[in-house]
């Protein structure tokens, strides 16, 4: 389609302002409409449907797994935060969202996300058990990401949330984290120790004077597995963060953990993209908007 419209382009050298205009309008229509989902929980693009839960609605540049979905989590009617999650691996890339720890208590009840299956399915997420009580395919839920079983008599890891209960505001916030998209196997000293230490003590220790903080939470595939090859356990996780103080000023900061220690390191931002762009062997990642400070 491109480029019949560029011929047309030449055929005009001087284009009016307003077929400029048409054009432009033409090319993004065409653009939205061709990643336009059909339901709103799985979604083509963050940016249109749950850009709040990053830094100037910008998501990540970081290396996509070969089936990447994107997922704006949905619970109780609203849109609590995002996760790009990789189908193959049955574990999430990332988990974003806003810094924002409240009191309430730990809920119990775990979910999967139906839309993963078919974008036919409810866009909430819901638990297992209400997803089967309707007649829900279980073989097929089973497929399309990691169920509670997968997580039963592990020995040194356990379910490590990226998006913490603790950094959300109150009771059904909380509850849209504990979902197994939003969860990978992690080792049990770590995420009890160094980890819960960073998520508990230095985020808020960190964010004091922050007007918002957007964070950002990942983890690096690694080359074993749990729940007999179903879901891998990551190399590495990290969590990054990026505090808007005003208009003007922004700070950031980000750690990043072996997951088989009990150590999490700290980096600068920019480092701790550098260590990232190594271990996703790519060029380059930027975890946030250039605004965002990488010293
Ligand atoms: C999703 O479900 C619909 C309706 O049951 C079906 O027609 C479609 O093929 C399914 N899509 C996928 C990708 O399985
Ligand atoms: C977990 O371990 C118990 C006892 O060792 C065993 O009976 C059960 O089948 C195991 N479950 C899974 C899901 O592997
Ligand atoms: C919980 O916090 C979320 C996010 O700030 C907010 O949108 C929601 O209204 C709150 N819900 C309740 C029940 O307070």
């Amino acid at each position: 389609m491109f480029p019949i419209y560029w011929t047309g382009w030449k055929r005009h050298p001087t284009p009016s302002r307003s077929f400029r205009t048409m054009l432009l309008l033409l090319i993004t229509l065409s653009l939205s409409w061709s990643q336009m989902p059909t339901s709103g929980e799985v979604v083509g693009s963050f940016q249109d449907h749950c850009p709040q839960f990053f830094l100037r609605e910008t998501p990540p540049l970081i290396r996509l797994p070969p089936r990447p979905v994107r997922i704006c989590q949905r619970y109780q009617n609203l849109y609590r935060f995002a996760t790009l999650y990789d189908k193959d691996n049955r574990i999430p890339v990332y988990s974003a969202y806003v810094y924002n720890p409240g009191q309430a208590k730990r809920p119990k009840k775990w979910m999967v996300e139906p839309q993963l299956i078919n974008s036919t399915f409810q866009r909430e997420m819901e638990t297992e058990g209400d997803f089967l009580n309707k007649k829900g395919p279980k073989e097929a839920l089973c497929d399309s990401q990691a169920i509670l079983n997968d997580y039963k008599n592990l020995t040194d890891c356990n379910r490590g949330h990226l998006n913490p209960n603790g950094h959300q505001p109150n009771y059904s916030a909380k509850s849209s984290t504990f979902t197994l998209t939003n969860i990978v196997p992690q080792f049990i000293k770590l995420n009890g120790g160094a980890w819960n230490n960073y998520e508990q003590t230095t985020m808020l220790q960190m964010t004091k004077g922050c007007q918002e903080t957007f964070a950002l939470v990942g983890a690096v595939p690694g080359d074993t597995y749990i729940a007999g090859g179903r879901v891998n356990r990551p190399s590495h996780m990290w969590s990054a963060a990026c505090c808007v103080i005003d208009n003007n000023h922004l700070r950031s900061w980000g750690i990043l953990a072996r997951n088989d220690q009990n150590v999490v390191q700290k980096f600068t931002l920019g480092q701790l993209e550098a260590q990232l762009a190594e271990l996703y062997n790519v060029n380059r990642v930027s975890l946030f908007h250039r605004d965002c400070p990488r010293q």
